[in-house]
Protein backbone atom coordinates (compact mmCIF):
# COMPACT_ATOMS: atom_id res chain seq x y z
CA UNK A 1 0.00 0.00 0.00
CA UNK A 2 0.91 3.13 -0.81
CA UNK A 3 0.97 6.34 1.67
CA UNK A 4 -1.26 8.22 -0.83
CA UNK A 5 -4.14 5.29 0.18
CA UNK A 6 -4.44 3.49 -2.81
CA UNK A 7 -2.73 0.46 -3.28
CA UNK A 8 0.26 -0.04 -5.78
CA UNK A 9 -0.21 2.15 -8.29
CA UNK A 10 -4.01 1.15 -9.49
CA UNK A 11 -6.17 4.24 -10.09
CA UNK A 12 -9.56 3.58 -10.59
CA UNK A 13 -12.53 5.14 -12.69
CA UNK A 14 -15.59 5.22 -11.10
CA UNK A 15 -18.36 6.15 -14.15
CA UNK A 16 -21.76 7.87 -12.78
CA UNK A 17 -24.16 7.69 -15.52
CA UNK A 18 -27.81 9.21 -15.10
CA UNK A 19 -30.89 11.39 -15.75
CA UNK A 20 -30.12 14.94 -15.18
CA UNK A 21 -31.16 15.60 -11.19
CA UNK A 22 -31.01 11.74 -10.83
CA UNK A 23 -27.77 12.79 -8.16
CA UNK A 24 -24.76 12.15 -10.17
CA UNK A 25 -23.29 15.08 -8.74
CA UNK A 26 -24.28 15.34 -5.23
CA UNK A 27 -22.96 11.37 -4.63
CA UNK A 28 -19.57 12.39 -6.59
CA UNK A 29 -19.15 15.13 -3.79
CA UNK A 30 -19.76 13.05 -1.36
CA UNK A 31 -17.46 10.32 -2.11
CA UNK A 32 -14.70 12.79 -2.80
CA UNK A 33 -14.91 13.69 0.61
CA UNK A 34 -15.10 10.83 2.13
CA UNK A 35 -12.09 9.35 -0.29
CA UNK A 36 -9.70 12.49 0.82
CA UNK A 37 -10.85 12.18 4.22
CA UNK A 38 -8.95 8.70 4.15
CA UNK A 39 -5.83 10.30 2.18
CA UNK A 40 -6.51 8.99 -1.35
CA UNK A 41 -5.64 10.85 -4.32
CA UNK A 42 -8.89 11.43 -6.17
CA UNK A 43 -10.41 13.79 -9.49
CA UNK A 44 -13.59 14.89 -9.86
CA UNK A 45 -14.90 15.38 -13.54
CA UNK A 46 -18.43 16.44 -13.65
CA UNK A 47 -20.28 17.13 -16.56
CA UNK A 48 -21.80 20.87 -15.60
CA UNK A 49 -17.81 21.75 -15.06
CA UNK A 50 -16.06 20.13 -18.18
CA UNK A 51 -18.69 21.74 -20.54
CA UNK A 52 -17.51 25.19 -19.18
CA UNK A 53 -14.07 24.41 -20.60
CA UNK A 54 -12.46 20.98 -21.96
CA UNK A 55 -15.82 20.79 -24.30
CA UNK A 56 -17.16 24.31 -24.30
CA UNK A 57 -17.21 24.04 -28.08
CA UNK A 58 -20.15 20.99 -27.62
CA UNK A 59 -24.14 20.29 -27.97
CA UNK A 60 -26.28 17.83 -27.24
CA UNK A 61 -26.61 15.89 -30.69
CA UNK A 62 -25.07 12.45 -30.27
CA UNK A 63 -22.39 13.47 -31.72
CA UNK A 64 -21.51 16.19 -29.35
CA UNK A 65 -22.04 13.94 -26.45
CA UNK A 66 -20.15 10.95 -27.86
CA UNK A 67 -16.76 13.45 -28.36
CA UNK A 68 -17.57 14.90 -24.68
CA UNK A 69 -17.40 11.53 -23.52
CA UNK A 70 -14.11 10.39 -25.67
CA UNK A 71 -12.44 13.75 -24.49
CA UNK A 72 -13.22 13.09 -21.18
CA UNK A 73 -12.02 9.34 -21.57
CA UNK A 74 -8.83 10.44 -22.46
CA UNK A 75 -8.05 12.51 -19.26
CA UNK A 76 -9.58 9.64 -17.20
CA UNK A 77 -7.35 7.31 -18.59
CA UNK A 78 -4.17 9.50 -17.75
CA UNK A 79 -5.17 10.22 -14.12
CA UNK A 80 -6.33 6.46 -13.27
CA UNK A 81 -3.53 4.48 -14.96
CA UNK A 82 -1.51 6.84 -12.58
CA UNK A 83 -3.00 5.86 -9.37
CA UNK A 84 -5.31 8.41 -8.90
CA UNK A 85 -9.12 7.53 -8.48
CA UNK A 86 -11.43 9.33 -10.81
CA UNK A 87 -14.83 10.09 -10.35
CA UNK A 88 -16.20 11.11 -13.68
CA UNK A 89 -19.98 12.29 -13.23
CA UNK A 90 -22.08 12.39 -16.69
CA UNK A 91 -25.36 11.46 -18.31
CA UNK A 92 -23.39 9.57 -20.63
CA UNK A 93 -26.86 8.10 -22.27
CA UNK A 94 -24.76 6.26 -24.65
CA UNK A 95 -23.63 2.55 -23.89
CA UNK A 96 -21.53 2.44 -26.99
CA UNK A 97 -19.27 5.65 -25.35
CA UNK A 98 -19.70 4.49 -21.65
CA UNK A 99 -17.85 0.77 -23.47
CA UNK A 100 -15.45 3.14 -24.88
CA UNK A 101 -14.58 4.16 -21.17
CA UNK A 102 -14.49 1.06 -19.72
CA UNK A 103 -11.98 -0.13 -22.68
CA UNK A 104 -9.67 3.18 -22.14
CA UNK A 105 -9.29 3.19 -18.45
CA UNK A 106 -8.10 1.85 -15.25
CA UNK A 107 -10.32 -0.19 -13.27
CA UNK A 108 -13.48 1.04 -14.45
CA UNK A 109 -16.55 0.60 -12.81
CA UNK A 110 -20.02 1.35 -14.24
CA UNK A 111 -22.22 3.09 -11.44
CA UNK A 112 -25.99 3.86 -12.39
CA UNK A 113 -27.81 6.51 -10.54
CA UNK A 114 -30.61 5.62 -10.96
CA UNK A 115 -33.69 7.63 -10.00
CA UNK A 116 -37.27 7.49 -11.45
CA UNK A 117 -37.67 10.21 -14.50
CA UNK A 118 -40.39 11.30 -12.84
CA UNK A 119 -38.40 11.72 -9.54
CA UNK A 120 -35.89 13.73 -11.52
CA UNK A 121 -38.96 15.81 -13.41
CA UNK A 122 -40.51 16.61 -9.50
CA UNK A 123 -37.33 17.57 -8.28
CA UNK A 124 -35.92 19.27 -11.65
CA UNK A 125 -33.17 21.21 -9.55
CA UNK A 126 -31.99 23.59 -12.13
CA UNK A 127 -35.68 24.29 -13.81
CA UNK A 128 -34.26 22.92 -17.06
CA UNK A 129 -37.08 19.48 -17.08
CA UNK A 130 -40.00 22.21 -17.12
CA UNK A 131 -38.29 24.38 -20.31
CA UNK A 132 -37.96 20.92 -21.97
CA UNK A 133 -40.89 19.72 -21.55
CA UNK A 134 -42.35 23.03 -22.68
CA UNK A 135 -39.98 22.62 -25.50
CA UNK A 136 -38.12 25.23 -25.09
CA UNK A 137 -34.63 23.00 -24.51
CA UNK A 138 -34.14 20.56 -27.68
CA UNK A 139 -32.56 17.00 -27.27
CA UNK A 140 -33.27 16.97 -23.46
CA UNK A 141 -32.35 13.57 -22.15
CA UNK A 142 -35.11 11.53 -21.15
CA UNK A 143 -38.29 14.24 -22.61
CA UNK A 144 -36.80 14.12 -26.04
CA UNK A 145 -33.32 12.11 -26.41
CA UNK A 146 -32.66 8.78 -25.43
CA UNK A 147 -31.51 7.65 -22.35
CA UNK A 148 -29.76 4.12 -22.15
CA UNK A 149 -29.49 2.49 -19.30
CA UNK A 150 -26.69 0.43 -18.41
CA UNK A 151 -26.86 -3.18 -19.14
CA UNK A 152 -24.44 -4.95 -16.67
CA UNK A 153 -23.72 -2.05 -14.33
CA UNK A 154 -21.09 -3.24 -11.48
CA UNK A 155 -23.10 -1.01 -8.83
CA UNK A 156 -26.92 0.36 -9.21
CA UNK A 157 -27.99 3.36 -6.77
CA UNK A 158 -31.44 4.23 -6.46
CA UNK A 159 -31.62 7.87 -5.36
CA UNK A 160 -35.08 7.83 -5.08
CA UNK A 161 -35.24 5.07 -2.19
CA UNK A 162 -32.04 5.45 -0.68
CA UNK A 163 -30.16 8.42 1.29
CA UNK A 164 -27.30 9.89 0.00
CA UNK A 165 -24.78 8.42 2.70
CA UNK A 166 -26.17 4.91 1.65
CA UNK A 167 -25.42 5.00 -1.99
CA UNK A 168 -21.95 6.57 -0.83
CA UNK A 169 -21.38 3.79 1.08
CA UNK A 170 -22.31 0.98 -1.12
CA UNK A 171 -19.97 2.39 -3.50
CA UNK A 172 -17.02 2.44 -0.26
CA UNK A 173 -17.55 -1.02 0.43
CA UNK A 174 -17.19 -1.45 -3.31
CA UNK A 175 -14.24 0.07 -3.85
CA UNK A 176 -12.63 -1.72 -0.48
CA UNK A 177 -13.63 -5.29 -1.45
CA UNK A 178 -12.01 -4.95 -4.81
CA UNK A 179 -9.20 -3.80 -2.90
CA UNK A 180 -9.10 -0.23 -4.51
CA UNK A 181 -8.92 1.49 -1.28
CA UNK A 182 -8.04 0.39 2.09
CA UNK A 183 -10.47 -0.20 4.58
CA UNK A 184 -11.43 2.51 6.77
CA UNK A 185 -9.36 2.79 9.98
CA UNK A 186 -11.68 2.16 12.88
CA UNK A 187 -10.56 4.44 15.70
CA UNK A 188 -9.75 2.81 19.05
CA UNK A 189 -13.22 5.12 20.54
CA UNK A 190 -15.16 3.04 18.12
CA UNK A 191 -13.90 -0.08 19.81
CA UNK A 192 -16.37 -1.83 22.14
S1 LIG B 1 -23.67 14.15 -21.73
O1 LIG B 1 -24.92 13.66 -22.34
O2 LIG B 1 -22.76 14.71 -22.73
O3 LIG B 1 -23.02 13.11 -20.89
P1 LIG B 1 -23.27 16.02 -19.58
O4 LIG B 1 -23.36 15.19 -18.36
O5 LIG B 1 -21.91 16.40 -20.06
O6 LIG B 1 -24.13 15.33 -20.75
O7 LIG B 1 -24.07 17.39 -19.35
C1 LIG B 1 -25.38 17.34 -18.87
C2 LIG B 1 -25.82 18.68 -18.26
O8 LIG B 1 -25.95 19.66 -19.29
C3 LIG B 1 -27.19 18.55 -17.61
O9 LIG B 1 -27.09 18.26 -16.24
C4 LIG B 1 -27.81 19.89 -17.86
O10 LIG B 1 -27.49 20.77 -16.81
C5 LIG B 1 -27.14 20.41 -19.11
N1 LIG B 1 -27.92 20.30 -20.36
C6 LIG B 1 -28.16 21.32 -21.23
N2 LIG B 1 -28.84 20.90 -22.29
C7 LIG B 1 -29.07 19.57 -22.12
C8 LIG B 1 -29.75 18.58 -22.91
N3 LIG B 1 -30.31 18.87 -24.09
N4 LIG B 1 -29.80 17.31 -22.43
C9 LIG B 1 -29.23 17.02 -21.25
N5 LIG B 1 -28.58 17.91 -20.46
C10 LIG B 1 -28.50 19.19 -20.89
Amino acid sequence: MSINGNYGNDGYTLWLTGLSGAGKTTIALALEAKLKERGARVERLDGDVVREGLTRDLGFSKEDRDKNIERVTFVAKLLSRNGVGVIASFISPYQTARDLARRETTNFIEVYVNASLDTCIQRDVKGMYAKAIAGEIKNFTGISDPYEAPENPELTLTTDAEPVEESVAKVLNYLEARGLIQPAAVSLGEVR
